[in-house]
């Protein structure tokens, strides 16, 4: 798997609480800013791959728009299912800038 990490955003442009979709080496990833810190996830649902930023996030729980499956952002877990966790993908911040590695 590729690690390297790619420059995606400004993380002054992702507010707290926030979440946006980016595209990053052909993969479409989910970024969310939660605990003042930002998270990276396979911008797919891992039920049935639906768009996840078409989903509402809500005090730090994602609930996908399709089937409504709950997921705790700040840890990928599975809320309602509790066995169906998001794809967590390496995320940093360099010098205000977010970086995610999506792999090759
Ligand atoms: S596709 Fe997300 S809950 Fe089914």
């Amino acid at each position: 798997m590729d690690d390297t990490f790619t420059p995606v955003l400004a993380v002054a442009d992702l507010p707290e609480g926030a979440m946006t979709a980016v595209m990053v080496g052909g993969r479409r990833v989910l970024l969310v800013r939660v605990d003042g810190g930002v998270r990276a996830y396979d911008n797919r649902c891992p039920h049935r791959a639906w768009p996840l930023e078409r989903g509402t996030l809500a005090a730090g729980v994602l609930t996908c728009a399709n089937h409504r499956y709950t997921f705790d952002v700040a840890t990928g877990r599975g809320i309602e299912p509790g066995d169906c966790h998001l794809v967590a993908l390496p995320c940093r911040v360099e010098s205000g800038t977010v970086e995610v590695a999506a792999g090759g």
